[in-house]
């Protein structure tokens, strides 16, 4: 999130108006756009750009997106992975339900995180696609972790470069937020995966540094126990999700979130009990952080 595009400046030879979302520069609705496998290079381009400035663009009424398209346009931007624990759609394996049913009352994700952090490559980006909503609540927030690096002091930015911390997909409340849909898939999958990075990340496309802990999946500090851990880690999941590191988007069907794993975090809210909620998720391969 470099720079804080004005709100009227248009991409694509100005036919696409950007709409900022928070006082900084987290998050962009892009209008005027629509999405598809075959945009041009230039407007691949300029959404890349745009995205690295937001950290996170969202576009409305793009329902004609039916899962080829969507896997199709999301290729434009990186190599496609599958998620580890959920079984994706039929037909389209690297497409993964994000569903709550109306019985139901963990929501996928329910915390703040980035995703599948316990990977060696967590994935660069995530792309979400709304198929059916509530009618009303289920909105996404994104935290700025830019911001949220740069507002900590001199000192203890310092102390925490030299840092690395471990990221496990057994943390308790994310392994639960997953369980309803593993149950769907018959994955059931026990296995454990588990990756250490920095805890504080270069980005590699904008060199910007970025925190990278997150209640979700973050255990401990490598080398510390989870006990001497603990007060830090829990400081840095407090002031991270900060409401001025902060944006909130309101879904409606057909709108998309197109997110930055290495600067951004995200917390699905889950206040639509009784209600039913389907969204389709794609996420593009990433690389080791550093
Ligand atoms: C996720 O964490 O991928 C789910 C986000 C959402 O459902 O809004």
């Amino acid at each position: 999130m470099a720079t804080a595009d004005g709100a009227a400046a248009g991409g694509a030879g100005g036919r696409w108006r950007i709409e900022r979302l928070s006082g900084g520069p987290l998050g962009a609705e892009v209008h005027g756009v629509r999405l598809s496998p075959g945009m041009d290079a230039a407007e691949i381009a300029e959404l890349r750009r745009l995205w690295l400035a937001h950290g996170v663009l969202f576009f409305r009424d793009q329902e004609h997106l039916g899962p080829a398209e969507f896997l199709g346009f999301a290729r434009r931007f990186g190599e496609v992975v599958e998620y580890p624990f959920v079984k994706g759609l039929d037909g389209f394996p690297e497409i993964t339900p994000v569903v709550k049913r109306e019985g139901e009352r963990r929501n996928f994700g329910g915390v703040w995180h980035s995703d599948t952090a316990y990977l060696e490559r967590p994935p660069m980006a995530t792309l979400l696609i709304a198929r059916e909503l509530p009618p009303a609540g289920g909105d996404t927030m994104f935290a700025d972790m830019y911001a949220a690096y740069e507002a900590l002091s001199p000192g203890l930015r310092r102390t925490l470069e030299g840092l690395r911390a471990l990221n496990s997909s057994r943390k308790a409340d994310a392994s639960a937020t997953r369980e309803d849909r593993m149950r769907d898939s018959g994955t059931g999958r026990a296995e454990v995966l588990e990756a250490e990075h920095p805890v504080v990340r270069t980005h590699p496309e904008t060199g910007r540094r970025a925190l990278y802990v997150n209640i979700g999946h973050t255990v401990r500090f490598a080398g510390w126990t989870e006990e001497e851990s603990r007060p830090l880690l829990d400081y840095l999941f407090r002031h991270l999700t900060q409401p001025e590191f902060t944006c909130r988007f309101r879904w409606r069907p057909g709108s998309v979130a197109f997110w930055d794993n290495r600067c951004t975090q995200h917390y699905p809210l889950n206040d639509y009990h009784g209600h039913r909620r389907v969204m389709h998720r794609v996420t593009l391969a990433g690389d080791r952080p550093r």
